[in-house]
Parts: C-alpha cells; sequence; structure tokens
C-alpha cells in the first residue's frame, strides 16, 4: 500500500469540489483512506424530482473523479480508480488510491491548471466556428475515456437535436413539481454556497433560441445579446447506461470540458434530452447510435462566463467518525438503480 500524503488529498478534495453538477447541487461526499481517496454520492442531495435514477449524481461524481485523478497525477502519484469498489454499497461510487509514483505530461498539467478556469457558459457564443484540430482532440479525449462523442453537424441535424430538447424541455416544464425544483436551487441574490446564480444562468430563455436554456436567470434580468448562428453541438455517450457507464460518462464529460477550456473554447450542458426517456432514445436513434446518449453539449467562442459557488472542502469531507456510506433518505431508487425505462410521462 502506498500512503497518500495530506497535502495531494487536500488538492484532490479542493479540484474535485469544482467539478459540474445539475444545478450545482454538489451531490458528493469524500472520505480519507491510508492510501486514497473515496468518492461518495450524497443522497441528500440528489434532486428528487429531476433526478429520480441518480444519473445526475453519477455524472457529476465521475467528473468529480476525474478532477481526483488530475490531482493525484499532476503531484506525482499514479491515480488507481476502481468504481463501484464494494458493489453492495451503492454510494460509494469511486475508490482512487496511489499507485507508483508518476512524471506528469504537460497535458494534464494544463487540464488541471484548467480546473478553476472551467465553468458552464451559457451566453451566446461567437459566429467563429470551434478548429478542425479542436473537433479532433475532442473526439479522442472522448474514445480515451471509453465513451463517444457525436459532432452534430449542419442546421438540418442541428435543428433536430434542437427540436428534441425543446420537446423534452415542454415535457419536464409541465410538471410542478420540476419546475418548483429548479426555483429552489436558482438563486437570485447570489450568495448561496451552492444552486445556480443568476448571473451565471445567462440571458433568460427566448422562444427564439435555438436550444432550450434552463430559466435559472430572472425573466428579462439579462438582455439577450442575439443568437448564436450555428452553435456546435455535440452529444456524449456510453456503449451501456449502469451506474458504472455513467462514473464513465462523467469522467469523460470532465475531461472534455477541461479540455474545452484549456483550447480557450466555453462550453455549457443540456440534459433536458436526456432526463426524458423517450427524448434519449429519439436523440440516439438521430444520431444512428447505439448506446446511450448522456449529456449534450453546446461549445463555441464566448465571452468570459461567471463563476458558481462552492460548499468548502470541510464541509464535503466526511467525518472519519460518521458513517459515509448509507443514506438519511434513500427511498429505494437510489443512485444504483439503473435509470427506469420512462420516467416522464
Ligand atoms: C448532470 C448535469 C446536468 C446538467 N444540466 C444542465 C442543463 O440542462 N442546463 C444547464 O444550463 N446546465 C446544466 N448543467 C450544468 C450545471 O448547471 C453546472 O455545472 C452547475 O451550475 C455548476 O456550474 P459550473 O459548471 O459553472 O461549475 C448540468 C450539469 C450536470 C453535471
Amino acid at each position: 500500500m502506498t500512503t497518500l500524503d495530506d497535502a495531494v488529498f487536500d488538492a484532490a478534495v479542493a479540484a474535485a469540489i469544482r467539478a459540474p453538477s445539475m444545478h450545482n447541487t454538489q451531490p458528493w461526499r469524500f472520505s480519507r483512506r491510508p492510501d486514497g481517496i473515496d468518492v461518495i454520492a450524497d443522497d441528500s442531495r440528489r434532486l428528487a424530482v429531476a433526478d429520480p435514477s441518480g444519473w445526475a449524481v453519477r455524472i457529476a461524481c465521475g467528473a468529480a473523479v476525474f478532477n481526483v485523478r488530475l490531482a493525484f497525477a499532476v503531484h506525482g502519484v499514479t491515480p488507481l480508480v476502481r468504481l463501484r469498489p464494494e458493489p453492495r454499497d451503492p454510494y460509494l461510487l469511486a475508490r482512487v488510491t496511489a499507485g507508483p509514483p508518476h512524471q506528469p505530461t504537460s497535458i494534464e498539467r494544463r487540464l488541471y491548471a484548467a480546473i478553476p478556469r472551467r465553468r458552464s457558459n451559457r451566453a451566446p457564443f461567437a459566429p467563429q466556428p470551434v478548429p478542425a484540430d479542436v473537433r479532433a482532440q475532442l473526439l479522442q479525449t472522448a474514445r480515451a475515456e471509453g465513451t463517444w462523442l457525436e459532432l452534430v453537424i449542419g442546421p438540418a441535424a442541428v435543428g433536430a437535436v434542437a427540436e428534441i430538447a425543446h420537446a423534452a424541455t415542454r415535457v419536464l416544464h409541465r410538471d410542478p413539481a420540476y419546475r418548483a425544483e429548479l426555483a429552489t436551487w436558482t438563486r437570485p441574490d447570489g450568495v448561496a454556497v451552492d444552486g445556480v446564480p443568476a448571473d451565471a444562468g445567462g440571458p433568460s430563455p427566448e422562444p427564439h433560441h435555438l436550444l432550450p436554456r434552463r430559466p435559472f436567470a430572472a425573466p428579462g434580468s439579462s438582455p439577450d445579446p442575439g443568437v448564436e448562428p450555428e452553435p456546435l453541438v455535440a452529444v456524449l455517450g456510453t456503449p451501456g447506461d449502469l451506474p458504472g457507464d455513467q462514473l464513465t460518462a462523467g469522467q469523460a464529460l470532465q475531461r472534455i470540458l477541461l479540455t474545452i477550456t484549456d483550447a480557450g473554447l466555453a462550453a455549457s450542458m443540456l440534459s433536458q434530452p436526456i432526463e426524458v426517456a423517450s427524448a434519449r432514445e429519439q436523440l440516439r436513434i438521430s444520431l444512428g447510435r447505439y448506446g446511450t446518449p448522456q449529456m449534450v453539449l453546446r461549445i463555441g467562442y464566448g465571452p468570459p462566463g461567471s463563476p458558481t459557488p462552492r460548499r468548502s472542502p470541510a464541509e464535503t469531507v466526511a467525518n472519519p467518525a460518521e458513517p459515509v456510506t448509507g443514506s438519511t433518505d434513500h427511498t429505494g431508487s437510489g443512485p444504483t438503480t439503473p435509470r427506469p425505462a420512462v420516467h416522464r410521462p
């Protein structure tokens, strides 16, 4: 067993908490082990309405795992990752332990440096296209993580994805509980340590927008500076849709987002067409792909994005005296339950 230095553990948690999460719920906890770190789903922070199966928790925690991997690597430690190391514990999502000494690569250093600069950027992007070499890099990045990325090319294909996303949004917003939950996580005053502040919410959604935005901003609160003519739309997917696949998707998502940030580009995520089972299936068919779409991304050149808050690392690290797994409000549809075939009308 290789002992993990406190400094590396601290760096890993500081990096992990910068991962994206749906509505910025930050549904993770971290537990110190002599040789590494456990990444645990915090089921009390799962979105009960929007995330009944725990899919979004696993995407977010997977993204946190990727940041832990980078923190280990740049501190000269090989990260050894085991997903679901104790299969009977549905909340223990990953264990990252210290392997042999590692010489960090320049890419690892650059991606690690991009962690604090990465943010979801919902502002309209410039018409300038995403360069071909960056597109190729993104495809390669997805493959390296065992996932696929489909770049949606051309107005007809982008329009089809947009229509699926709008239809899914309409389905979701018919549910008052969904709207209420979203409102709970929207922070007009920007003082909370979680949720999405209005500044980061981008322009309020307008019917003429090509892609549906989440209404994090108060209606009319930020002027709508227009619509990008043709953003690069990409869909990230996995061969399967078990909890391990979703954790893999989260790691790939974060690696892609950091690669985008490192290239000087911006991105935002759209998960409405993933949340509605029928829309997700339509999306898969429209892409002609096997497997499961896990996230839709919008990529381009944007103005500087606004940061979102985080709880402090100390708030996310489990006290060694308390149990770190299990949940106080587990309803039986917890985070390892595969996504139900249909969980929305
Ligand atoms: C599973 C998942 C689903 C998300 N869905 C959306 C979405 O549909 N629309 C959106 O604007 N942002 C979405 N986000 C981005 C989060 O709102 C964002 O990560 C969070 O507010 C933290 O902000 P940051 O990414 O700037 O750190 C999603 C993120 C995750 C991990």
